[in-house]
């Protein structure tokens, strides 16, 4: 079942072109001279006027399926011009926080059965907010208890650190704000950019994958240390916690996932010239914003490895000055797709070198029924 691959974890991560096509199938519409190119949701057609008029959006999950919907957050805003929060499951259960009858509640979970995940959905339902349900796992406790929701379609995923799954979920979440959004003329070029984006993803997930010996060869620098950062901001705040979940949970090496924007609060004491740090600055708005960020850190000599863009290694700094990692460019708010593939194989090669079992990390389990 894992054909040539060692670990289904690297079986996974190497399937994505093909999951994400799956994702996306009979979703996208071409458009022609007469239509507009556009994504259709059968889980959310009838649904999109309620989603549209509510006062709030929440995203409730926990984990790898948090993140996911963190990557999706900002390009939800804008097309939807809803406010949209995020809920990590057990925290919203802990504080019983406000869910209201205006609410749209959007639960995400890869295995549809995460505790948290689906005592948070019957609190929601109790409070009436309007529950939607993105999963991977048609027929789960979540899929069955929400009003309506998208299966994601990656197929199985068997390793216990999720990844195609990860990428797959921040599609769907992509497509749902297109949904949300085709009411609304004035964004009709930007849902179209980001449909073509769509198309060609898989493409350059399959060229991001190529990063794969590089990423060894990093692994094999980074393996004996005790300790990783990752700073990301705008869409790819959620690539450097979701980064950092792969390595401290494979790996079983500490690693933190930082708001780049929250550098200079604490984090910036912990620079060294030891402590490695990987700073995602691929092209987007934040861009400038990010190099400032490089050139504060080369300041206090970090030991620094930079995510960018193909061909933009010379705007983060000198040559030589640090490691690159140049991954191909897409749409900004698909950009979170592509970046976290480097840091998947990273986790991965970290954890066969350091010796330890990839698919069944120590203590963790695929899906998390007890609370
Ligand atoms: C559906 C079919 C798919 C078929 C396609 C053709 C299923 C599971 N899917 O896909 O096989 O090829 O039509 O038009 O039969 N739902 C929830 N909560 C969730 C997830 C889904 O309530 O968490 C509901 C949806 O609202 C929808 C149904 O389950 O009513 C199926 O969802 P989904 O598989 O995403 O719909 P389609 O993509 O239309
Ligand atoms: C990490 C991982 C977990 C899950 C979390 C939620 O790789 O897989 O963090 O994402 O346990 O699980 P689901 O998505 O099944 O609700």
């Amino acid at each position: 079942k894992k054909g040539n691959y060692e670990h289904y974890m690297q079986k996974e991560i190497h399937e994505q072109p093909e999951s994400l096509r799956t994702t996306m199938r009979g979703r996208l519409i071409c458009g022609d001279s007469s239509k507009a190119k556009s994504v259709l949701l059968g889980g959310l057609k009838d649904h999109l006027r309620t989603i549209r008029r509510s006062r709030r959006i929440v995203f409730i999950g926990c984990g790898t399926s948090y993140n996911a919907a963190l990557a999706a957050r900002p390009f939800l805003e804008e097309l939807s011009g809803v406010p949209v929060t995020m809920e990590l499951a057990s925290d919203l259960l802990d504080r019983q926080g406000p869910i209201y009858r205006e609410d749209t509640a959007v639960f995400v979970s890869q295995s549809g059965e995460t505790a948290d995940t689906l005592l948070a959905l019957q609190y929601a339902t109790e409070n009436g907010a309007l529950c939607v349900g993105i999963t991977n796992t048609v027929g789960s406790a979540i899929a069955r208890n929400t009003h309506c929701g998208v299966h994601i379609n990656a197929g199985c995923e068997i390793g216990v650190a999720s990844t195609k799954a990860y990428t797959s979920q921040i599609a769907v979440m992509a497509m749902m704000a297109l949904a949300i959004g085709d009411d609304t003329t004035s964004s009709q070029a930007r849902r179209e950019a980001v449909i073509d984006g769509l198309f060609d993803l898989p493409n350059k997930v399959r060229e991001a994958l190529k990063l794969d010996n590089e990423m060894k060869d990093l692994a094999k620098l980074l393996m004996d240390e005790q300790s990783l950062l990752m700073f990301g901001r705008g869409y790819n705040y959620a690539t450097a916690l979701e980064g950092a979940l792969k390595v401290k949970e494979v790996a079983l090496m500490h690693s933190e996932g930082i708001l780049a924007g929250e550098m200079k609060h604490g984090p910036l004491a912990l620079v060294d010239e030891t402590l490695p740090i990987i700073v995602i600055a691929t092209h987007d708005t934040c861009f400038s914003k990010q190099q400032s960020v490089i050139q504060q850190l080369h300041a206090r000599k970090g030991r620094l490895i930079v995510m960018c863009s193909k061909g933009a290694a010379q705007l983060v700094g000198p040559s030589g000055s640090c490691r690159v990692i140049e991954v191909p460019q897409v749409e900004d708010c698909l950009q979170p797709v592509i970046n976290i593939v480097p840091l998947q194989l990273l986790a991965y090669h970290l954890t066969v070198l350091r010796g330890y079992n990839v698919d069944q990390p120590r203590n963790l389990a695929k899906s998390v029924t007890t609370q």
